[in-house]
């Protein structure tokens, strides 16, 4: 076994087994000097005369091969502490050198943190580009992040429940990916733009507090905040109220910054509520950004955005559509309204917003089959429409459906903004491009033939 880098930091005068990649050489007349990578830190390492003449394998190494070198641990003359990359301030001096891989020469350098390399370079030579330190610290952050999550919640009597990814459409308002059914010529499962239903359908069946690390699917154009597939923390909870799952939030995530971003400083607690109405009154946008100083990038400003209306009229399909989704209720006060004039009804919803970006959003749905109805009516989805695509949920809500609400966190917008990154592509080990393509695997692509006879597909060719 290998000593990592990081552990060789405290093993001055000792003997130890170091691998890793080469980060980069220097020959300084009979010496050679190499910087040793591996996950945890980088260390220099001198190649003596001995080895320099001795060892082939020291004429032909060149950055990014694979090593493994055995010496002995010393303090570094001037040498510097790097705490993000630890062991700057020993060095090794070996006495044995072996290269374990070549490599070839890379299309960009790992060891300059260049975020200018072109885009398209990045994501063909991803498990390249995630060699860079900068790439590394992300994925770790993401970890830790789900880690305390995961932790904080089944430490309160969360349930952790897997729903599926090979299902019925439910809409979230984007277009579905679909899959084909091979034993149903002509039928096809959709991907889940989000595991709303079956979360609400198990408060139905008795779970009370679930939580989920959910990917989600959406077939809409990306941006910078917006990918294909993501991944929410989908969290449902009986018997609460808005101020419930309010209250879960932000303890969890005031409760988890001082664990993986020490540094951040929350503008104000307790967190603002801002009233919907109020938002675009005074800062044009469901969303404000309600930092004090836009430069500090350890400033984060949350905020809730809440009293949403339950719908907005859509000028494109001249009707009106649910502002979040159509299971949201209504708020008490606001159901009687609901057949005099439905707009201006007011809904138990709520977003989370993070320094301009909406992390967050969810709601308390309803739980009475009747009113999910009326919402259904008032949407005018007809009878059969309602029964195709909705009839299980409105069985399921007549067998005792606790009351319930939840909500769902996009955890990769959260953990760009905790990694200072412009893009959430950054905090996503394989992302896909702005238009929607995996350059490295080569996805999307043709299938051959007989697989897509198989599943009932004959591709029509259309012009590009
Ligand atoms: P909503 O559609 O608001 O709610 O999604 C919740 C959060 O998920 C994140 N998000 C995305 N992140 C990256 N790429 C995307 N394409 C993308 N789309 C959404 C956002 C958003 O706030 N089922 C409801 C939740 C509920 O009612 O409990 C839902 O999915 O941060």
């Amino acid at each position: 076994m290998k000593t990592d880098i990081a552990q060789a930091a405290g093993m001055i005068g000792q003997k130890v087994t170091l691998a890793g990649w080469v980060h980069a050489r220097r020959n300084l007349g009979k010496l050679v000097f190499l910087d040793l990578r591996d996950r945890s830190g980088i260390v220099q390492v001198i190649l003596g005369p001995a080895l320099r003449e001795g060892v082939a394998a020291v004429k032909t190494v060149r950055p990014e091969f694979v090593v493994q070198v055995t010496g002995t641990v010393q303090a570094r003359a001037g040498g510097r502490e790097n705490i993000e990359r630890p062991a700057g301030k020993v060095e090794v001096q070996a006495t044995s050198f072996v290269i374990l891989n070549q490599a070839k020469t890379p299309p960009f350098e790992i060891a300059n943190e260049d975020r200018q390399a072109n885009e398209e370079l990045r994501m063909k030579y991803r498990y390249l580009d995630l060699r860079h330190w900068r790439m590394l610290r992300n994925l770790k952050l993401r970890h830790d992040v789900i880690r305390f999550i995961r932790e904080y919640l089944s430490a309160r009597d969360f349930l952790e429940v897997e729903t599926p990814y090979l299902t019925k459409g439910t809409p979230e308002g984007a277009r579905e990916y679909i899959v084909p059914a091979r034993q149903f010529p002509g039928k096809f499962y959709t991907l889940p733009q989000s595991p709303q239903q079956f979360k609400q359908l198990l408060m139905i069946a008795g779970v009370e507090r679930y939580f989920q690390i959910a990917r989600c699917f959406r077939d809409e154009d990306t941006r910078g905040d917006r990918q294909p597939e993501f991944t929410q923390l989908d969290v449902e909870m009986s018997f609460v109220d808005e101020d419930d799952v309010l209250a879960v939030v932000e303890d969890l995530l005031t409760t988890l910054l001082p664990a993986v971003a020490p540094a951040a400083k929350i503008t104000a607690r307790p967190w603002p509520r801002v009233p919907y109405a109020e938002a675009i009154k005074k800062y044009g946008t469901d969303k404000p950004d309600l930092r004090q100083n836009t430069n500090d990038p350890d400033e984060l400003a949350f905020a809730f955005v809440i009293d949403f209306p339950l719908f907005e009229f859509s000028a494109e399909e001249q009707r009106l559509v649910p502002t979040h989704h159509l299971f949201t209720s209504p708020k008490d006060e606001d159901i009687a309204m609901l057949d005099r004039d439905p707009v201006k009804a007011k809904a138990k919803q709520y977003d989370l917003v993070l320094n301009g970006y909406e992390i967050g959003g969810g709601s308390i749905r309803n739980h009475r089959p009747e009113l999910q109805q009326k919402i259904f009516k008032i949407l005018k989805l007809s009878a059969d429409e309602v029964e195709e695509r909705f009839g299980h949920l409105l069985e399921a809500l007549s067998f005792g459906a606790p009351p319930h609400g939840g909500i769902a966190l996009g955890i990769d917008r959260l953990i760009a903004v905790l990694a200072h990154e412009p893009n959430i592509r950054e905090v996503i080990a394989f992302p896909k491009t702005s238009d929607g393509r995996d350059l490295m695997m080569g996805a999307p692509s043709e299938l051959p033939k007989a697989q897509l006879h198989d599943v009932h597909i004959d591709v029509r060719k259309v012009a590009p």
